[in-house]
């Protein structure tokens, strides 16, 4: 088996996090990193560079991975592939899809593979809910809404995210993971993106929101705010599909409610999900439909005669509700999903035909939203 030899350019926060996991991996070693707060430094296993361009003429590197502030991204993914590299990419691509275009180009000229660091594709309740998604167990997707507090105690007024020349502002460098998730969890198209912001100074926008509609009725609102305490930390994702209602905590997901209308078989469905604790299970007869009160008149649901929603019938006779939790720590979930990225890319060097869990072109949608949602 051939070892991949890696090279980090961005050696900050994210860059050693990557590091880290990545070194945990068989058949990948981290071979040198390159900072512009580093020195020149060489051993025989390992090399520093200041210079990113020094680590790209490194003829043993097979893999690059880009994790500077997104400014950078263009520029350095389209000079590794020329320098022959498979490159996985921090996400966003770029500031904008114009940057993303350039990349995209200089891949089909050089044939190289490139992927987007969008690794939340990889988290184990987020991919049981795509591939439900796909197979429309729940039926569809109607409306979805994150939200986003997040603490700026970390984020002085000099870091580079407040600065949109170099991150793009919210929407870019951080609204495009959950606009990826949300496209990943149904079929429909976008047709349209709204989006606000607030800035509480001319250099520090603190607040964005953005609804997107999708062409068969999905409306998703995206709400980031970083701008709180760190006790107020908090990101949901709620899923109203039709038989399901769904919610989902935390940054990186690690537990959730749902809340299912189902067959007979819920048990196969909800079996997917991770550490699954059954909390009640009713027939649809007896629990009732709280939207109509006492004495409203007969109810025409029934355990026979299913429910109707958007106008089509679903055969149900169950109404449950369940909790789920990953039985893990969250650096290790987050861990995982860098390493399964990583796995992706290495698999379509080996096989062009792999389809990855997450594409260069999903990328660029989701980048393509949050370009429309800050217009
Ligand atoms: N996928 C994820 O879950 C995830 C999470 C966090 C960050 N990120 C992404 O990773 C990237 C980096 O974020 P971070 O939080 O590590 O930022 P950071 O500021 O901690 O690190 C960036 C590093 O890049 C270095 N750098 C800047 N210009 C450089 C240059 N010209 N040459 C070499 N190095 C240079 C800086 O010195 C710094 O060490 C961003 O694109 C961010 O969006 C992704």
């Amino acid at each position: 088996m051939k070892t991949y030899n890696i090279g980090i350019i961005g050696y900050g926060g994210f860059g050693k996090f990557l590091h880290h996991w990545w070194s945990r991996l068989e058949g990948i070693k981290v071979t040198a990193v390159s900072d512009r707060s580093l020195k020149d430094e060489s051993s025989q296993e390992f090399r520093i560079y200041c210079h990113w361009q020094d680590l790209l003429e490194n003829p043993q590197i097979d893999i690059v991975s880009i994790a500077t502030p997104p400014a950078l991204h263009v520029e350095i993914a389209c000079e590794a592939m020329r320098a022959g590299k498979h490159v996985l990419l921090e996400k966003p691509v770029a500031l904008d899809t114009a940057g993303a275009d350039k990349i995209l180009r200089t891949q089909r000229e050089t044939g190289k593979v490139i992927l987007v660091d969008h690794m939340l594709r990889y988290n184990p309740l987020l991919s049981t809910l795509v591939q439900l998604s796909k197979q429309k167990t729940f039926g569809e997707l109607r409306h979805a809404m994150v939200t986003n507090y997040a603490q700026d105690e970390s984020l002085p007024p000099d870091h580079w995210f407040w600065d949109k020349s170099l991150s793009g502002g919210i929407f870019i460098e951080h609204g495009v993971h959950f606009f990826d998730i949300i496209n990943a969890l149904t079929d429909q198209e976008v047709i349209e993106v709204r989006g606000v912001s607030h800035s509480r100074n001319t250099g520090q926008q603190d607040q964005v929101s953005a609804t997107v509609l999708y062409n068969n009725g999905l409306i998703a609102n995206h709400y980031h705010s970083f701008s709180g305490p760190g006790f107020f930390e908090e990101t949901k994702i709620t899923l109203m599909y039709d038989l399901p209602k769904i919610e989902l905590t935390g940054w990186i997901p690690m537990k959730g409610t749902i809340r299912l209308l189902s067959d007979e078989a819920f048990s196969n469905t909800l079996g997917m999900f991770p550490g699954l604790r059954i909390q009640t299970v009713e027939d649809i007869a007896e629990a009732g439909d709280i939207s109509r009160p006492e004495g409203w008149g007969e109810t025409p649901i029934s355990s026979t005669s299913g429910i109707k929603a958007a106008g089509i019938s679903y055969q149900v006779s169950k109404f449950v509700s369940a909790g789920f939790e990953i039985a893990d720590t969250k650096s290790s979930v987050y861990g995982q999903c860098l390493q399964s990225i990583l796995k992706d890319l290495v698999a379509k060097v080996e096989d062009p035909d792999f389809q990855p869990a997450v594409s260069f072109e999903d990328a660029y949608l989701s980048l393509k939203i949050a370009e429309e949602a800050g217009r």
